[in-house]
């Protein structure tokens, strides 16, 4: 609104999905005035920059006088390792329907993996072995959600839908019915003593990261699994192989790594108890996310605080 009085957009995700942004978003608000590439246009004239990881601006100096940098990505730590990121614009994360319904959907089917043991089937099947103990019932199962925010937050209430004990742990205290939900370093070892099935919902930042070493997979019960929906970083990816190895962890799932793409070398690629996803557990969806930019951008206008602003020092 700068000098104007409709809001200029700048898009600065990736180049090739500018068109499915630029309608999903004129479509809802059809005055907007939507740039759908960062190339030649005037950063001191814009007041929103939509931001990923994987558009092509790299030096965000010229960007200091927007009112805010609209993160494409629920994570944003590769916005705040940007040493050129200005300490002016509000950072806001990327909270929308889709991205949490698409977690969801891949949390409980990875859970219910574990739970059935379908990997040690397949390989009971390869070898022939006619392994016939049947699974427990999901009420006789506990899985432990680690991050209770927008993401974890859904997946707790969905899995205990779906009959499961569900624990949770995140920085703060939280209240979601039917969970035990758990704070601090004493709810932290509690989670991972009681859950057979753990999956990782936190961002990565100083604090989280190598969450998961060894002595997080020794507190976890024998024969344990861990699903890793958030960030490669937040596990030591040595002790987690030493785990498996052990048998101490049945098995691994894993969406993220600490090297994306997984090198063609990497151990996780041919372990026997390790299931790979190539960073698709969930993903912004513009035709539900644009509500979420929208809605940013009419409380711009407004003079309100914009919503799920990023602390920046506290890394989320
Ligand atoms: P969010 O709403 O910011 O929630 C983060 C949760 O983690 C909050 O409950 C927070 O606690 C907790 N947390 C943060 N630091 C912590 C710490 N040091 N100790 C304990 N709890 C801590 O984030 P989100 O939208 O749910 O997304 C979570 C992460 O998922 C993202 O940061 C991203 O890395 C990842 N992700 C992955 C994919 C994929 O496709 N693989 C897709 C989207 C997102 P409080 O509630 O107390 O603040
Ligand atoms: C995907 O990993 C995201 O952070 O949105």
């Amino acid at each position: 609104m700068r000098g104007s009085s409709v809001t200029k957009v700048v898009y600065g995700g990736k180049p090739g999905n500018a068109a499915v942004w630029r309608d999903a978003l004129l479509d809802l608000k059809p005055d907007l005035d939507f740039v759908p590439s960062p190339d030649g246009c005037d950063p001191s004239a814009t007041d929103i920059l939509l931001y990923e990881p994987a558009g092509t601006i790299r030096d965000l100096r010229p960007y200091a006088g927007v009112a805010a940098i609209q993160s494409l990505w629920a994570g944003v730590e590769t916005l705040l390792e940007n040493d050129t990121l200005p300490p002016e614009p509000a950072l806001l994360r990327m909270v929308e329907p889709g991205m949490t319904a698409g977690m969801s959907e891949y949390v409980i089917g990875h859970v219910y993996r574990a739970h059935l043991g379908t990997k040690r089937q397949a390989r009971d099947q390869r070898n022939r072995v006619w392994g016939d103990a049947a699974p427990p019932l999901a009420g006789d199962r506990t899985v432990g959600v680690i991050g209770l925010g927008a993401l974890g937050r859904d997946a707790t209430i969905k899995l205990t839908e779906a009959g499961f004990r569900v624990g949770g742990w995140s920085r703060s205290e939280k209240s979601i019915a039917g969970v035990t939900c758990l704070h601090d370093a004493d709810g932290f070892d509690r989670l991972l003593a009681e859950s057979e099935i753990v999956v990782l919902l936190v961002p990565h930042t100083p604090e989280t990261e190598n969450l998961m070493n060894a002595a997080a997979f020794a507190a976890m019960p024998r024969g344990a699994h861990l699903i890793n929906a958030a960030r490669g970083a937040l596990v030591d990816e040595d002790a987690l192989l030493s785990a498996l190895d052990s048998g101490q962890l049945a098995s691994a799932t894993l969406d993220v790594m600490r090297e994306e793409p997984l090198p063609p070398d990497h151990r996780f690629w041919h372990h026997e108890s390790v299931t790979i996803t190539p960073h698709i557990a969930s993903a912004t969806r513009p035709a539900t996310a644009a509500a979420t930019i929208i809605t940013q951008i009419e409380r711009f206008e407004r003079g309100e605080p914009f919503l799920y602003r990023v602390e920046r020092d506290r890394g989320y």
